[in-house]
């Protein structure tokens, strides 16, 4: 198969990351007699910095012109504490995603069995649990119309949807409850805001159409609980764009790191695949990064972007044995385990794949 892949690796950590998924897909290329090509594009800080756009226009054409968009990270802390800024490196993702009509989110939480003493959980409570949280994408309050009034001593986010943004997300929830274990909550705060009350609304005129999966409803903040209290409950978890920011991020805790949460945006274009930690700038350029969410969202654009399972699971199984044998980066190593950096692990990864079968 030929594939195109736009590489946007973006600030902080990005380009070490990116650079351990391109080994990556490269051993599945020659394992498998893929064609693979990159471009690459600049994307957050370092376009702001270029080009005055957080997400410019010629950025934007490599992605529609390519099959699948690998992502590294946004942020740079030049920007964090300056409220005034008028370009921010996160507008670039934004705008990424509202102009690739990249509505739905996909977090799968697994966990590593080698790495269940990581976890800040207790292992009975852990060990097992599975889940994929469905986030909005472009919708909600990200989106909203926002602003200041009073002489800008008055700010505003609107938390808006339309019928047809929560139909489609909801659609897509409900297909990948009936692919895994066939349970999907629904999260949203229908006790107090009126846009939850719609997502319910239709959530309830949905459910009826899928008699085998068990459709369940959930306040975000008891939601916020049992996914510390008993992870294995959930399966599939959808929600609107904010309650799934603050959502993965918690549950990337039960895996014992976040660096090895993957993550798939899909929609209208161009699929983006990028970890869910952010551009970490305190790392970056020292070679220490857990390069695996990046890796792991490798494996995610091989199933989701080019139906590839195989090379997707061979991809896993790579991860899974670098874990098993400790060869790891810093954030997952142990007290009596020698810590690897970024490259030395994506090395191992690469190998793995070409040598091992
Ligand atoms: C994420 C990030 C982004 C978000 C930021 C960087 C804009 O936190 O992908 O979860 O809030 O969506
Ligand atoms: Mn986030």
């Amino acid at each position: 198969m030929k594939m195109k892949i736009a590489k946007l690796a973006g600030d902080g950590i990005g380009p070490e990351v990116i650079e351990q998924a391109v080994k990556v897909v490269n051993a599945i290329a020659e394992r498998f007699s893929h064609e693979v090509t990159y471009t690459e594009a600049k994307v957050g800080a370092c376009a702001i910095d270029e080009t005055g756009s957080a997400y410019p226009e010629s950025t934007h054409k490599v992605c529609m012109e390519s099959d699948a968009v690998l992502f590294g990270a946004v942020g740079d802390p030049r920007f964090d504490n300056d409220p005034t800024a008028k370009v921010r490196p996160e507008q670039g993702l934004l705008a990424m995603r509202k102009s690739l009509g990249l509505y739905a989110n996909l977090r799968p939480v697994e966990t590593f069995e080698a790495l269940i003493d990581r976890s800040p959980l207790k292992n009975d409570r852990v060990s097992g649990a599975d889940l994929l949280c469905v986030r909005e994408l472009t919708g909600g309050m990200y989106f909203g119309e926002k602003g200041r009034k009073d002489n800008g001593d008055t700010a505003y986010d609107t938390n808006i949807y339309h019928r047809y943004e929560v139909e489609r997300i909801l659609k897509l929830a409900f297909d990948y409850a009936g692919r895994r274990r066939k349970h999907l909550t629904v999260v949203d705060k229908a006790n107090v805001l009126e846009s939850s009350r719609l997502w319910r609304q239709i959530a309830q005129e949905m459910a009826p159409k899928y008699p085998e999966i068990k459709c369940d409803y959930m306040y975000v903040d008891n939601a916020a609980m049992q996914l510390i209290r008993d992870p294995k409950f959930f399966d599939v978890l959808v929600t609107e764009n904010t309650f799934g920011d603050i959502l993965t991020d918690e549950a990337s805790c039960l895996t014992g790191s976040m660096g090895l949460l993957a993550s798939a945006s899909v929609g209208e274009h161009t699929s983006v695949f990028e970890p869910i930690h952010g551009s970490y700038p305190q790392a970056a350029g020292k070679n220490i990064a857990n390069p695996l969410a990046t890796i792991l969202s490798a494996a995610m654009m091989m199933e989701y972007a080019f139906s590839l399972m195989e090379e997707g699971r061979v991809i896993r199984q790579a991860v899974a044995a670098s874990i098993a044998a400790n060869f790891v980066t810093e954030d997952l190593a142990g007290e009596n385990i020698t810590p690897r950096t970024t490259s030395e692990v994506g090395d191992w990864v690469a190998d793995y794949i070409r040598n091992r079968k």
